[in-house]
């Protein structure tokens, strides 16, 4: 049989599902990526915030040939030990008394807190009818994922469209409007769940002043507060939890996560807080008991052994304080352009939006100012992706050099340039 060339791999029977860019990518090394041609690409992508330490860490590789070799799987059933040092380590870095459930992605990680939001309602019901609560409290543009339960507490409009009935129960108020989130509380209302920063709906940040206003409003309306830190925890934002970079004294109820914290292999898991719900000192963490929940592949030691050593490098490396330097670097030269096609850089650490002045632009009807900008990026060695029609975001891999976040920025300012619409 012939190998398959790119026309076939484009062609090949996989469900239309992504807006794919016409690139394979087969193979990977630290921030760059190679096309099946040998061109190289600097990667500032990776995988949508999911390589923190880049591609094929040595330290990664290493450990999963060694934990393949030992034991690759085991049922629930049964105890393994990755998993139970992943589960101490993760309670470690969240410096909060909690317990930890391991699942394979973001999306099953706010399933997850959503089933631990309801069983929390019925545990403590509306006090005056006994009524148990049910409704959760999210944002306008904010994004969960893509089970039933992520998009019915997804805040866009086009991530719902078409899958009616959806899972009731949620309601979305505008992010730093404390009023609205004031209005919205009623006496069903169990939970609010939030990404400190929003990645795909445009890299739009939680106020650290609306984060504490949130956290008062679920103390005194007994609500739990739910961070989702997918695509912003282990580092991303300068901190190990995400939280810490933009309100340091918050403590959280329960926190999702996945992406960043297999630097490249599919895990999620999600934490709950082991504070009291009542008087008998029943615990948050201990709401989903035997039976209540499970995922098959969840805390698989294979997974498990590769998650825990990203994130102890993560954690040795001092990776975080890489990402706030990148930033530094990333937003003082692009200030010095002053280019007409930029109107802000937002977000934190190494999860960065730049807003595009679309009409500065030149791009074709059927393709928004981002998408065109990110194809053009791509032809021009620099792989990001878009978020939203009028934003790009940077996510490079946590161990991002000086060197390569400066030859990132000149295909930047080339690629503006070239497109820039009075060079028309
Ligand atoms: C904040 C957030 N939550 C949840 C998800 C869904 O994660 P997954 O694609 O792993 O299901 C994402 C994915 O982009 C995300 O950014």
């Amino acid at each position: 049989m012939r190998a398959m060339n790119h026309e076939d791999i484009m062609n090949a029977p996989l469900m239309p599902t992504y807006a794919r860019f016409p690139l394979t990518v087969s193979k990977g090394k630290g921030s760059r990526v190679w096309d099946e041609g040998g061109k190289a690409y600097l990667d500032f992508c990776s995988g949508i915030a999911v390589c923190s330490l880049g591609h094929c860490p040595d330290v990664l590789t290493k450990v999963l040939s060694e934990q393949a070799s030992q034991l690759v799987h085991v049922s629930n059933l049964y105890y393994n030990k990755p998993a139970a040092r992943l589960a101490t380590l993760l309670v470690e870095l969240v410096e909060i008394p909690g317990k930890v459930f391991f699942c394979n992605s973001g999306a099953e990680a706010n399933d997850g807190l959503i089933k631990l939001a309801r069983r929390f309602g019925r545990h403590c019901p509306n006090p005056t009818s006994k009524e148990p609560r049910f409704e959760i409290i999210t944002f306008n543009r904010s994004f969960h994922g893509r089970t039933l339960g992520g998009i019915a507490a997804t805040g866009q409009q086009k991530i719902k469209e078409g899958f009616d009935p959806l899972l009731p129960g949620f309601r979305h108020v505008p992010l730093n409007n404390i009023e609205s989130l004031r209005d919205a509380i009623g006496e069903n209302t169990c939970a609010i769940l939030m990404e400190p920063i929003q990645g795909e709906g445009g890299v739009n940040q939680a106020t650290p002043e609306f984060l504490q206003a949130v956290r008062k409003e679920c103390q005194s309306h007994n609500l739990l507060l739910m961070l989702d830190e997918v695509q912003c925890g282990f580092g991303r934002l300068g901190e190990m939890m995400g939280w810490r970079a933009i309100a340091p004294d918050l403590e959280p109820d329960a926190v999702s996560w996945a992406k960043g914290m297999g630097g490249g292999l599919p895990v999620g898991g999600f934490w709950a807080n082991d504070r009291a719900v009542d008087e008998d000192g029943t615990e948050l963490s201990s709401l989903l008991g035997p039976g209540t929940h499970g995922s098959t592949y969840g805390g698989n030691p294979l997974i498990s052994a590769g998650s825990h050593a990203v994130l102890s490098e993560i954690r040795e490396k001092n990776l975080p304080a890489n990402a706030a330097e990148r930033e530094a670097q990333i937003r003082s030269v692009i200030s010095d352009w002053k280019h007409p096609a930029v109107r802000e850089v937002r977000g934190r650490g190494l999860l960065l939006g730049l807003a595009l002045n679309v009409d500065s632009l030149k791009h074709a009807e059927n393709s928004t100012a981002s998408a065109a900008l990110c194809r053009q990026l791509m032809e021009n060695g620099l792989l990001v992706p878009p978020a939203g029609p009028d934003v790009i975001r940077f996510l490079p891999a946590l161990t991002v050099t000086e060197d390569e976040v400066t030859e990132a920025l000149a295909i930047l300012k080339t690629t503006l340039d070239g497109m820039l619409v009075s060079q028309a």
